[in-house]
């Protein structure tokens, strides 16, 4: 473990606790893991370095809640302190501003943005409950470490607190570019706030560079610094480091649960549903950013370009359902299901039926189970800050067996372009070949790319992420 983490507990904070809590008019509260990559990364690093989560449980907070939450958290080897948000913070903070604003423009699609002012005013209200909560429940020796594009006001309130812990921040999806940042009506605000912190962590070199030249459209005279692992950014009298750490998953426990013969049993029976087919997996939240139409018109024409595959391949889509009150999201919804309907209408025969959708979260199990039947992934984002699917995907090819497809748009395509087939997602030609390449694929490369995959998220797992952000945090004062 780091020696850092040693000396000092960890605080992290995001919008969403690693649980979430819904109330089922029958069966009463529910608590079932949250969605996402985030919590997915973060939580193997809590329950090794143990420490506190401070975030919003899902649903309005009253007693009654608090006492779920409290059982609940006797499961969980850290802290977990909930941030209470009213119906009418969540319609505004999170589906608004957080949702319709910033996380559209933040992936490059500007179509659906909205600019409100009374959802902004929210926001920075939210940011400041998640600041003050974080400025009472720290100890004075922690590092304070924020997450995500929730929370971007959150750094100025905490100094105004009289937070003087080392501020950490990091954000999972892309940063814009200058041109797309300075559209929003609040850039300088929240690059004032991010420069509260004393470092802040990207996914890509691309997303580190985009703040950079941001802070420098709002301070033209400050002074800069580059190094290998991260940019200094002097600012009066503040000095502020942007690295670029690509976020991962706990890559031993992914390989060694897929390994295990539950999830072996698991993946044959879902393979015998399909007998003497090739299966082409999507695992996805259901999100415009994920690209799920311009998945769906490739193998659509994928099964134009080559009748021969008729019968012999299914694409099985499964969807989470997120952020089901966002209108963007239900119109989107909709439209995958007509499509699902024209395209399963105009291919199906009776022994065969091309695209299975599954509207649902899948367990742990049963995703490992999906990954390890899968003979191809395909994993196609229009814009994404990294992808963990693709990520856990190789992971779990423990047979060798498995292709990946990969946008060249997400975030993971850095790291793991290399070996996949790569597509640009808006190439509806080029994705529907690159099928047909996957399915075809000789075993002899099949095996070489996957294992060169495999490789890759074995050397660079969520706890080296960790590691390589806290070392750098410690050395930063140099
Ligand atoms: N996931 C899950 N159950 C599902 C589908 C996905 O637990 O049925 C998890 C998946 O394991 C992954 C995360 O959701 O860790 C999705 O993360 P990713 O980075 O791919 O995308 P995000 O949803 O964060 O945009
Ligand atoms: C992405 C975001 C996370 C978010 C998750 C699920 O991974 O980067 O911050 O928690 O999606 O979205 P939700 O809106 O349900 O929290």
């Amino acid at each position: 473990m780091n020696d850092l983490l040693e000396r000092r507990p960890l605080t992290v904070v995001s919008n969403r606790l690693p649980i979430s809590m819904a109330k089922d008019p029958e069966k009463g509260w529910e608590v079932s893991p949250s969605p996402g990559g985030l919590v997915t990364a973060l939580d193997p690093v809590l329950k090794r370095q143990r420490g506190k989560w401070i975030g919003w449980i899902g649903t309005e907070a009253d007693d009654e809640v608090q006492d779920v939450l409290a059982r609940a958290s006797e499961q969980y080897p850290y802290d977990l302190i909930s941030v209470p948000l009213s119906e009418e913070d969540e319609q505004l903070y999170y589906r608004g501003y957080s949702n319709e604003t910033v996380w559209p423009l933040f992936h490059d699609l500007i179509g659906y943005c909205k600019f409100e002012r009374d959802t902004w005013e929210r926001y920075k209200a939210i940011n400041k409950r998640f600041a003050e909560y974080t400025a009472r429940n720290i100890d004075p020796e922690s590092i304070v470490w924020l997450h995500d594009y929730q929370l971007l006001a959150a750094g100025s309130y905490l100094r105004e607190a009289g937070v003087s812990n080392p501020l950490l921040f990091f954000l999972h999806i892309p940063f814009p570019s200058p041109d797309l940042m300075r559209r929003l009506p609040q850039e300088e605000e929240l690059i004032r706030s991010l420069i509260s912190y004393d470092l802040l962590g990207f996914q890509t070199r691309r997303d580190r560079d985009n703040f950079v030249h941001c802070v420098c459209e709002v301070f033209p005279d400050i002074g800069i610094r580059e190094r290998e692992e991260y940019t200094t950014l002097f600012i009066g009298d503040r000095r502020v480091n942007a690295g670029n750490w690509p976020i991962s998953i706990d890559y031993t426990e992914f390989y060694a649960h897929t390994k295990s013969k539950e999830v072996a049993d698991a993946a044959w029976l879902f393979h015998e549903h399909f007998p003497n087919q090739r299966i082409i997996l999507g695992i996805d939240r259901l999100d415009y950013t994920k690209g799920i139409p311009e998945r769906f018109q490739a193998f659509e024409l994928f099964l134009e370009k080559y009748p021969e595959m008729h019968g012999k391949v299914i694409l099985y889509q499964v969807l989470v359902p997120s952020r089901t009150h966002v209108p963007d999201y239900q119109n989107l919804k909709h439209l995958i299901e007509s499509e699902v309907g024209r395209i399963n209408g105009k291919f199906s025969q009776a022994q065969w039926v091309p695209i299975h959708y599954a509207y649902r979260s899948l367990g742990r199990m049963d995703l490992l189970a999906h990954y390890r039947a899968a003979e191809v992934a395909l994993v196609t984002p229009l814009r994404d800050g990294m992808n963990l699917v693709a990520k856990e995907y190789c992971t779990s090819c423990v047979d060798n067996r498995g292709v990946l497809i990969l946008s060249k748009f997400a975030g993971a395509h850095d790291e793991l372009g290399e070996h996949s087939l790569s597509v640009n997602p808006f190439d509806t030609e080029r994705t529907a070949d690159a099928i047909y390449q996957a399915i075809t694929m000789p075993e002899e490369e099949r095996v070489r790319r996957i294992s060169a995959l495999r490789e890759q998220v074995k050397n660079n797992d969520v706890h080296r992420w960790v590691e390589r952000i806290l070392l750098a945090s410690e050395l930063m004062t140099d």
